[in-house]
C-alpha cells in the first residue's frame, strides 16, 4: 500500500508527544490481546523490509515476530547477500525496496544512512539504531516504566556510562515524554554537544554516578563499548572505571526506582554480577515490551489512526 507522504520513525522527535503516547497505550494493549490469544492481523498482504548492516537478537526477532502475528510478513536483507554490500548507493537501494515493500526499518552506523534511506523512500522507514539513535528501545523503555509505575511526567531518570545511542534517545525521550534526565559519563564520552545545548533544560551531565542516581526513579546504563567501537574496548573499560551499576548504586536512588538496560549486557563491566536479579530490574520485561511497542509503531505508521 503506497502513502504519497510517508511518516517515519528516525528518532523520536519524529511523533509528537500525544502520539508517542498513543504509540505506548496501543503498546499495552496489543500485549494484552497477545497474552489472551486473541488473533489480530491488520497487516494481510503487508511486507516489511528489515536491512541489518550491524548484529542483533531483539530488534530483528521483535519486529519479524511482530510482522507475523499482525498478518504480515518480513524479509531480512543483510549487506552480505544484497548489492548494498557491493556499494549500490542508498539512495537508488530505497526507491527500490520501497517500491516492493510496505515498510521499512533500518540497523545501520551513520544516522544519515538511514535519513537518506527516508528521503528516497515511498513507505515508511524505521530507524531500528544507528549510531546516533535508538528510539525503537525508548519506546519499549517508555512502555516499561508506564505499566510499573504510571506516567513518567516530572519523574527523574539518570543514565550512567556512555553518552551513546541509547543516552541520545533517553534525551529526546526526556524532552517528548517530560522528565528530567541525570547523566554520569567520563569526561570525552558525553553525547553531542547540540543536542546536550537543546536540552539543557531538561538534562544535567556530571562526573559522578552516585550524584546521577540520587533521587531517581529509573536507573539507565548499557555497554561502555558499542557495536563498531569494538577496537576501544579496553581503553573503555579504563575510562569507565567506577561506572558500574550495582545494587549499593540503586539504594541511592528513589525506594521505587526501576532499574533498565536495553542488553545485551557485560556482567562485571557496565552492570554488577547480579543485578538482574534484583527485583529492581526490570530488564527482561523491557526486552519483551520491544515487540509489543514495535507493533504498535507499524500499526502508527502503516494505518494512521486519527489521534
Ligand atoms: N537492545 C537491542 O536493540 O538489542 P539487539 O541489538 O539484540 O537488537
Ligand atoms: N549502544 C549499543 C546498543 C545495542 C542495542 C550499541 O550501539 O551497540
Amino acid at each position: 500500500m503506497i502513502s504519497k507522504q510517508p511518516r517515519h520513525f528516525l528518532t523520536l522527535l519524529d511523533l509528537n508527544p500525544n502520539e508517542l503516547n498513543w504509540v505506548i497505550q496501543r503498546a499495552i494493549e496489543l500485549k494484552a490481546i497477545r497474552n489472551q490469544g486473541e488473533i489480530y492481523e491488520p497487516f494481510k498482504n503487508r511486507v516489511l523490509g528489515m536491512v541489518f548492516s550491524k548484529s542483533s537478537t531483539r530488534t530483528r526477532v521483535s519486529f519479524e515476530a511482530g510482522m507475523a502475528q499482525l498478518g504480515g510478513h518480513a524479509i531480512f536483507l543483510s549487506p552480505r547477500d544484497t548489492q548494498l554490500g557491493r556499494g549500490e548507493p542508498i539512495d537508488d537501494s530505497a526507491k527500490v525496496i520501497s517500491s516492493m515493500v510496505d515498510i521499512v526499518m533500518i540497523r545501520t552506523d551513520e544516522h544519515s544512512i538511514v535519513e537518506d534511506f527516508a528521503a528516497n523512500s515511498q513507505v515508511p522507514v524505521i530507524n531500528a539504531l544507528t549510531d546516533d539513535y535508538h528510539p525503537c528501545q525508548l519506546l519499549a523503555d517508555m512502555q516499561t516504566f508506564i505499566e510499573h509505575r504510571g506516567s513518567i511526567q516530572g519523574k527523574t531518570v539518570a543514565w550512567v556510562g556512555d553518552g551513546n545511542n541509547v543516552c541520545q534517545s533517553f534525551i529526546n525521550a526526556a524532552r517528548q515524554f517530560d522528565f528530567q534526565l541525570q547523566i554520569a559519563c567520563p569526561e570525552g564520552f558525553e553525547p553531542s554537544s547540540e543536542l546536550v545545548t537543546a536540552n539543557k533544560d531538561r538534562i544535567t551531565i556530571s562526573r559522578t554516578p552516585e550524584e546521577a542516581v540520587k533521587g531517581a526513579h529509573l536507573v539507565v546504563t548499557d555497554t561502555w563499548a558499542s557495536m563498531g567501537q569494538e577496537e576501544e574496548k579496553q581503553e573503555r573499560e579504563q575510562a569507565f572505571a567506577g561506572y558500574q551499576v550495582d545494587e549499593a548504586m540503586l539504594d541511592l536512588a528513589a525506594d521505587d526506582v526501576l532499574f533498565m538496560h536495553c542488553l545485551p549486557a557485560y556482567r562485571g563491566m557496565e552492570i554488577s554480577e547480579n543485578l538482574f536479579s534484583d527485583p529492581r530490574s526490570v530488564v527482561f520485561e523491557e526486552a519483551e515490551n520491544r515487540l509489543h511497542a514495535q507493533k504498535a509503531l507499524m500499526e502508527f505508521l502503516l494505518l494512521k489512526p486519527a489521534i
